[in-house]
């Protein structure tokens, strides 16, 4: 049995999961009221919070499945990309039980953890397969032939904002809540996606790009004014939906072929992306955003480390 952390952004996180893929317990604090006010996610109250919330979510992870310590074979921990000061306190509370316990310790890739949530029972996904991974800081096209990170490449990115950050930045310009991909959905399904045309920019190869999207609807917004806007609300919503949407249906068709497609990340939570793939292998709702049990299910296809040599790990605030 592995335990999983997770603390790369505003989620606090541990799960337990088997060799076999099964999630004994799987529990996510989410910070997310904390920085509402803000907007976006505060680095440093984010790390604060973490280091409040890491030993509760640890100790509710082992009573939910009715375990111990003793139970665990080892420890797998988001080491990066994130926010680091975030990261570290995911690090140090990992490298402080397994070097406690004498367990070895699984530095995960936080967006190997993405892939991984389609490794979890009942999906179980099998490689090869083109995944889409579309979350807030990142939008990729994967080429997955095996399990371990090493044997994934990436064959197309977003070239300036991640498709999450559109549909956050998108809610803001609407007056919609943060974090604003879930609101927009919700919005979206009163509204006409065919009401506004937005434009989805055409970019070489297999690459994207929404940076020109979130401009046109800064622009339609103005132009409309307060009250139209509040009117259309809906209509807007479900128009720049349908933008994102399209142009991460296309290229993911594009990138595949004929392989099996699958979607991770807190964009594959889209009811509409969802709808408009329903060939795709989706990640389970709970499993889009971020969690551990996904970081515990990719731990269980990377290096381990034994003491004192994991001690020396450092966390990493870009991909590698
Ligand atoms: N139903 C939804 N429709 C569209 N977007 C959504 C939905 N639910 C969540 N999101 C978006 O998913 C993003 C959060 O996803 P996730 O937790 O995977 O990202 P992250 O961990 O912040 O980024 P990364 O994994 O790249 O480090 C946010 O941008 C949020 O708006
Ligand atoms: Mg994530």
């Amino acid at each position: 049995m592995i335990l999983g952390l997770e603390t790369s952004c505003d989620e606090t996180a541990a799960a337990l999961v088997t060799a076999e893929g099964e999630i004994k317990a799987n529990v996510v604090a989410s910070q997310v009221d904390l920085h509402a006010r803000y907007g976006g996610v505060v680095p440093e109250i984010a790390s604060r919070r973490h280091l409040e919330l890491i030993g509760p979510v640890i100790d509710e992870t082992l009573s939910a499945a009715g375990v111990t310590f003793a139970d665990i074979d080892g420890i797998a921990v988001t080491a990066g990309p994130g926010l680091i000061g975030a990261l570290l306190v995911g690090l140090s509370a990992a490298k402080a039980i397994a070097w406690s316990r004498g367990l070895p310790l699984i530095p995960v890739e936080h967006l190997h953890g993405h892939v991984a949530s389609l490794y979890l029972q009942p999906t179980d996904l099998q490689p090869p397969f083109t995944c889409l991974l579309a979350s807030g800081g990142h939008t990729l096209l994967l080429d997955v032939s095996d399990r371990g990170w090493e044997n994934v490449r990436i064959v197309g990115r977003t070239l300036d904002d991640a498709a999450g950050e559109a549909f956050d930045k998108g809610a803001r310009l609407l007056g919609l809540g943060y974090p604003g991909g879930a609101e927009i959905d919700r919005l979206a399904k009163e509204g006409d996606p065919a009401a506004f045309s937005f434009p989805v920019a055409r970019v070489p190869g297999l690459d994207f790009s929404f940076s020109g999207l979130k401009t046109a609807l800064l622009y339609t917004v103005r132009d409309l004014g307060p009250d139209a806007v509040a009117e259309r609300k809906a209509d807007l919503a479900a128009s720049y939906q349908h933008a994102i949407v399209r142009a991460l249906t296309e290229r993911v068709h594009e990138a595949a072929g004929d392989r099996q497609i699958a979607i991770v990340g807190g964009v594959a939570a889209n009811s509409a992306l969802r709808a408009s793939l329903p060939e795709a292998i989706a990640a389970p709702l709970a499993l889009c955003t971020d969690n551990a049990a996904m970081i515990a299910s990719a731990g269980r296809y990377s290096v381990r480390l034994t003491s004192p040599e994991f001690l020396a790990l450092d966390a990493h605030a870009q991909s590698l």
